[in-house]
């Protein structure tokens, strides 16, 4: 049987911005930036995004591509050994897949009550308490499932599963054609009012104004390095599953600074967005900013519901911020559950539909968990083992195989063949040395800092 292909370059890139946008650049990096240094964070960001998330996006690109698999596959053609690396990386895809969704479903019913801002004053009390049911419970004790969470969660699959089910041209390429250009113009739409806000120059500025006695300190290095692997989605399986549909003929060094331009010019859009709100809130409550931002899951269900209720037209506002971490969730969870997909299809021989509905049925069954009372904090405990370990964890072992096992020259040469401009030589040291070494680094301290 042939593979399939995406139908024109576009989709492929819409698509695979489809996968990096995502909640991470919605609601993570923002605070990532503001809590490793406001404006300076941006040197170890931008260090990160030129020595490790180009060089991974051009190398998965280029596995995809000429390997023609998803990751298991990929990898047992460059040696049979190899082929567990792939299965792990599709495992991380899947138990991001489960908790992902949930975000999604919370920001589907924050969709539906942002018309009328039905979470109320306190948004604190409202989101723990009487949307999440947050009781006395621990990850081992999860309570009843919470329905009010499982059915924007199941809207979220259905969308997932229906793009799935109908293939790479189909459906990942059509709804990526669809809701990428709506994302963009969504929050362009959003920024272009609030940014004239009283107070918004004053959330910019503490967005940007670099604080540079954090630039020594090794933490934001480590998040910097987090936030590139898991804001361009690589090591998790999903761009080598995405460039294994690439016609033979495709522009991969191109496509790989496309992508990941792209995504991160998003996450300062984003990131102009939430501190363009968070200076006006503090303005209107005649607080500091620093009193008005809140991390994590915080950021979006707690901070942004409270922005909204004071500003002005909020029954349009409100809606559109949700409607676009919807959107942004949506696209990612797509490829994720796409890179667990194509995996099983390869191995198994099954047809997409069958290979779609075993997936997404297990996958659905699964996320239920995070539909419980106990669920924040089973997602609070998994995300930290995945986004501080095991994803970089996965990346050094895939390097370290590709780069030291292989040989990094030949893939510079293979991409520079099919390319309208070459890469230099930075692509090998950076992938042999430096990206190595710094995520040998980090992998340790953050273990270290785990079990300590
Ligand atoms: N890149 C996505 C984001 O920034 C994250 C992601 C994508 C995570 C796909 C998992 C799978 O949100
Ligand atoms: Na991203």
């Amino acid at each position: 049987m042939n593979r399939e292909q995406w139908g024109s370059r576009a989709g492929f890139i819409l698509a695979a911005v489809g996968s990096a946008i995502g909640l991470g650049n919605i609601w993570r990096f923002p605070y990532m930036a503001y809590e490793n240094g406001g404006g300076a964070f941006f040197i170890p960001y931008l260090f990160a995004m030129i020595t490790a998330g180009i060089p991974f996006m051009i190398m998965e690109f280029s596995l995809g591509h000429k390997l023609r698999g998803a990751a298991p596959r990929a990898f047992s053609k460059l040696g049979t050994k190899f082929e567990w690396l792939g299965w792990f990386q599709v495992s991380i895809a899947a138990i991001i897949a489960v908790y992902y969704v949930a975000i999604i479903g919370w920001a589907i019913s924050y969709l539906g009550m942002a018309f009328t801002q039905s979470w109320g004053s306190d948004t604190n009390a409202f989101f723990f308490s009487e949307y999440l049911k947050l009781g006395e419970n621990s990850p081992s004790q999860l309570g009843s499932l919470q329905f009010h969470i499982a059915i924007p969660m199941t809207i979220a699959w259905a969308i997932t599963f229906a793009a799935i089910f109908t293939g790479v041209k189909g459906g990942i390429e059509r709804a990526s054609k669809i809701m990428m250009p709506l994302l963009f113009l969504m929050v362009l739409g959003f920024i272009s009012r609030v940014v004239f806000l009283p107070g918004a120059m004053d959330g910019l500025n503490y967005l940007f104004q670099p604080d540079f006695s954090k630039i020594l300190d090794a933490k934001v290095w480590s998040a910097a390095y987090g936030q590139i692997f898991f804001t361009l989605s690589v090591g998790f399986a999903i761009m080598i599953a995405y460039s294994s549909y690439l016609p033979k003929k495709s522009d991969i060094n191109n496509n790989a600074f496309m992508t990941v331009l792209i995504n991160c010019g998003f996450s300062i859009m984003a990131g102009v967005m939430i501190f363009a709100v968070l200076g006006y809130m503090a303005q209107e409550q005649a607080k500091p900013i620093t009193e008005v931002v809140s991390a994590g899951v915080g950021l979006a269900f707690v901070t942004i519901p409270a922005a909204i209720n004071l500003l002005p037209a909020p029954f349009i506002l409100g809606p559109l911020f949700f409607f676009a971490l919807v959107v942004a969730g949506l696209s990612s969870h797509i490829s994720i559950i796409e890179a667990v997909t194509s995996a099983i299809i390869d191995k198994l021989n099954w047809t997409r539909k069958k290979a779609a509905v075993v997936v997404c049925g297990l996958g659905y069954l699964v996320s239920m968990a995070f539909a419980t009372n106990g669920g924040l904090l089973l997602l609070d405990l998994v995300d930290y083992f995945i986004n501080n370990i095991a994803l970089l964890a996965s990346c050094l072992i895939e390097i370290a195989i590709i780069a030291w096992l292989l040989k990094v020259s030949d893939i510079r040469q293979y991409v520079n063949e099919r390319s309208e401009f070459s890469i230099g030589k930075w692509f090998e040291v950076c992938l042999r040395f430096l990206s190595p070494a710094m995520l040998a680094v980090i992998v340790t301290t953050n273990l270290i800092n785990t079990f300590n």
